[in-house]
């Protein structure tokens, strides 16, 4: 038994002696269900009026707490979740029968400020790592679309949330509709929320799409063998051989853009399409952003030591608005092209110390070879419904969960459904081995969580739920 049960069998075991409550709290502790009766609620509060959190799951068990969203959010530590996926009940759309329900508001901008209030609750509780995925859906009132998930959305953002995302959640077998004077409605938004932390050149969320890219269904574009990167030393020994291949290569090409140059924006497929492979030659040291920032910092020294501006090194390299950016240290700043390096060098006079770093040079094949691990997913996810007769609102598919899960939950991270309805999110979280919390106002959602996830054998009911009932 842990310690937080310890504290609170302790009240209630002497004040209704007649029960074998002990029994029936450690049979909640083994469910993870926590325990939220006024009597215990007391006890749990601090004599200085504040919530002693609850304790997070350890195993990959759901811990189903049920109550009202803001006050249960209120006892989850800071920064402790890793990923929040959710679907709150849409505006006046179903009416859960519990005071404290959200949903039934008399506007959607009272519903929206709601919405919006939870986001505040969210993002203390979410590490500066984590995300946010909402799913929402909309409403028509006389015939108008309100817009309701979009609006939410804008004021979150208002809030200081970064949206990365709208996936567009396509259900192919969605309801058959008799509506004549507009299409049926196919998809829901679910909105990819980070903390926005004042960085966006550098978003700190934890995210790896490798476990949910999808194979690529050709080649890629490339239609040589030739190596991706070459060393100088080699590309010079091999020119020839090499230009002899790609102007092969490169005859061959029926480029779409050919004539239209000024159309082909700035993807690679494009550029392929214009100008086939070609190499180009780059720096061939990565450079990480601590030593840009020291580079920096030496070059700013230097020009210190020379008293000289930015205008006037442009001036002597024949620039304009270049050189200042080598002096910067906020996102403006970077670092100048190898062959550059050099000529500043002379004009700086500063030593040999980064020259290999700054200078080196390789080249590298432009052209678009499919990622080995498969491609980007893309924010268009068609994922078929999925129905259970006992629970009274719609649910999402696993898949979706799932797949927010696999990339954006680190492993052993934590999992938040503030409005877990049947606990679909729990049972995606379990299935992958990441732990999870889930709230809900409905107490007798706990059962269905349970029969959801695979945690319930009937025979072992929790009495404490309704003493009345038989289990469904
Ligand atoms: C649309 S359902 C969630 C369905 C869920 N995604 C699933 O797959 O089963 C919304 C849930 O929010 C719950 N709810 C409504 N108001 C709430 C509140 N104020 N606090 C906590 N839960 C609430 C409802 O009981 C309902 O189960």
């Amino acid at each position: 038994m842990n310690g937080i049960l310890d504290k609170w069998v302790e009240i209630p075991i002497k004040k209704l002696e007649k029960f074998n409550r002990l029994q029936t709290y450690k049979k909640m502790e083994e469910l993870n269900i926590e325990i939220s009766e006024e009597i215990l609620m007391k006890k749990k509060t601090k004599s200085n009026g504040q919530h002693e959190f609850i304790e997070l799951p350890k195993t990959t068990r759901p811990r189903i707490v049920i109550g009202e969203v803001i006050e249960k959010l209120k006892k989850i530590p800071e920064k402790s979740i890793d990923v929040i996926i959710t679907s709150p009940p849409y505006w006046q759309q179903r009416d859960y029968g519990e005071k404290g329900q959200i949903g039934q508001e008399t506007t959607s901008e009272k519903y929206i400020q709601k919405m919006v209030e939870v986001g505040e609750h969210l993002k203390r509780v979410l590490k500066d790592s984590g995300s946010y995925f909402l799913n929402m859906g909309d409403k028509y009132v006389e015939k108008n679309l309100q817009m309701i998930p979009f609006r939410t959305a804008t004021e979150m953002q208002r809030k200081g949330w970064m949206l990365r995302n709208v996936i567009i959640w396509y259900k192919p077998d969605h309801m058959p509709s008799s509506i004549k004077d507009r299409f049926s409605n196919t998809w829901e938004p679910v909105f990819f929320f980070v903390k926005g932390t004042g960085k966006y050149y550098a978003p700190e969320y934890y995210v790896n799409i490798d476990p949910i890219r999808v194979p690529h269904t050709s080649n890629g574009n490339s239609r040589s063998d030739l190596p991706l990167t070459l060393s100088e030393d080699e590309y010079q020994k091999r020119k020839d051989i090499i230009e002899a291949q790609l102007t092969l290569i490169n005859g061959k090409y029926q480029g779409k853009f050919k004539g239209h140059e000024r159309n082909r924006g700035a993807s690679p497929g494009a550029r392929l399409s214009l100008f086939g492979e070609y190499y180009t030659k780059q720096r061939a040291h990565k450079i990480n952003s601590e030593s840009e920032t020291k580079i920096i910092q030496y070059l700013r020294r230097w020009r210190g030591k020379r008293n000289i501006t930015s205008k006037e090194i442009d001036k002597l390299l024949n620039k304009k608005d270049t050189a200042g950016h080598w002096f910067r240290l906020d996102h403006g700043r970077s670092l100048p092209r190898p062959e550059d390096w050099l000529k500043l060098k002379k004009i700086l006079g500063f030593d040999d110390g980064y020259d290999k770093i700054m200078t080196e040079t390789r080249y590298v094949l432009q052209t678009v070879k499919p990622h080995l691990k498969g491609k980007n997913p893309g924010d268009m996810w068609n994922i078929s419904l999925e129905r259970l007769p006992d629970a009274h609102f719609s649910i999402f598919p696993t898949e979706l969960p799932k797949r927010i899960i696999s990339a954006f939950c680190p492993p052993n991270g934590m999992v938040l459904d503030p409005f877990a309805g049947s606990g679909t999110t729990g049972k995606a979280a379990m299935q992958l081995g990441r732990r999870s919390i889930l709230i809900d106002i409905k107490p007798e959602y706990a059962k269905l969580i349970e029969r959801r996830c695979g945690l319930r054998k009937e025979k072992t009911l929790p009495k404490f739920l309704d003493e009345n009932e038989t289990g469904d």
